[in-house]
């Protein structure tokens, strides 16, 4: 069995390549594991046979072309969908998520652009709705503000002017920090981001994707799903390529050009690398033939 989070079906040489997180988890089990995972929609088979290992302390980037099935996957992992087939192994055991309850009871947290988040309350009110601090029955404003400075702190998310400003006021790259704080405060260990970046400007941009790579140099699993390739290399430790409904590929970033990932998406398979043949590129991509497919 694959008790390496390189592994995924990637060859062993996977296991030689350094997290970018100095002591992450390398060594253990994955945080979450997908074995088999299909998702049929009555006639539409959206996902078939997803082996896929989302390790803590890493970005996994999840990319793939319009209908590959990211989204659904994505449903999958945080109980909006139950899979049709296979099995979800959180931290070894297996699960069944039959809502977003349970997921987020696991510690599985989707942040979305623009969900979730009361434009008339301010940044204290939205991190805490629902966990609000009281003391002899009163809401606790102070602890409740230290705790939400601290965790946007220990994110190192600096451009807020004001805790207590409206999350209305903010823009779109700040919406997705006081989301993401949020959830870690609501103790997330896997943070699920689809198309963190899409509709941001270069600086809200750089924003998130900072937060991205603190998130996970703090020891939490992050999984993004990105149209953009400049963001998945920029952030991600890890890459795997949908198509149409399967693994295409799947290894660390370092095995992957964007010429490769492109292809992968596109095709199945990418032409320099391995066989070509689209079944077994899951197994032969990223990792083994990676260092040699870098040459340029
Ligand atoms: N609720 C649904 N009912 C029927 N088909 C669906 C549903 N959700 C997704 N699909 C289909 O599953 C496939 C994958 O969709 P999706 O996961 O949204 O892809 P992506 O997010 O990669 O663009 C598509 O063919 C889509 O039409
Ligand atoms: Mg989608």
């Amino acid at each position: 069995m694959v008790a390496n989070s390189a592994g995924d079906g990637a060859t062993p040489a996977a296991a030689g390549v350094a997290p970018s997180v100095p002591g992450a988890a390398m060594t253990g089990t994955p945080l979450l594991q997908l074995r088999g995972v299909g998702k049929a929609f009555g006639p539409v088979q959206a996902l078939t046979g997803i082996d896929l290992d989302i390790p803590a302390g890493q970005v996994t980037a999840l990319v793939g072309d319009n209908g590959a099935g990211k989204t659904t996957l994505i449903k999958c992992i945080t109980g909006i969908h139950e899979p049709s087939s296979g099995q979800l192994i959180w931290n070894g055991r297996p699960v069944h998520l039959h809502s977003p309850k349970d997921a987020s009871n696991l510690g599985i947290a989707a942040v979305y652009q623009d969900l979730a988040l009361a434009d008339n309350l301010d940044i204290v009110q939205n991190m805490l709705l629902g966990h609000e601090k009281t003391h002899f029955g009163m809401l606790d404003e102070i602890s409740m503000e230290l705790i939400a400075k601290q965790t946007l702190r220990d994110l190192s998310v600096t451009t807020v002017r004001s805790i207590r400003q409206p999350v209305g006021s903010l823009s779109g790259g700040q919406r997705q920090a006081v989301a993401v704080a949020k959830a870690v405060m609501q103790e997330a260990r896997l943070v699920i981001m689809d198309e963190p970046t899409a509709a941001l400007g270069v600086t809200q941009t750089e924003l998130v994707l900072d937060l991205i790579t603190t998130l996970a140099s703090r020891g939490h699993a992050v999984l993004v799903v990105s149209h953009n390739l400049m963001d998945v290399f920029r952030v991600a430790d890890r890459i795997a390529v949908l198509y149409l409904g399967r693994l295409a590929a799947v290894g660390p970033a370092s095995g992957f050009d964007s010429q490769s990932v492109v292809e992968y998406m596109t095709t199945g398979s990418a032409s320099r690398y391995g066989n070509g043949s689209g079944t077994a590129s899951a197994a032969s991509t990223g990792a083994g033939s990676g260092s040699e497919g870098r040459q340029t």
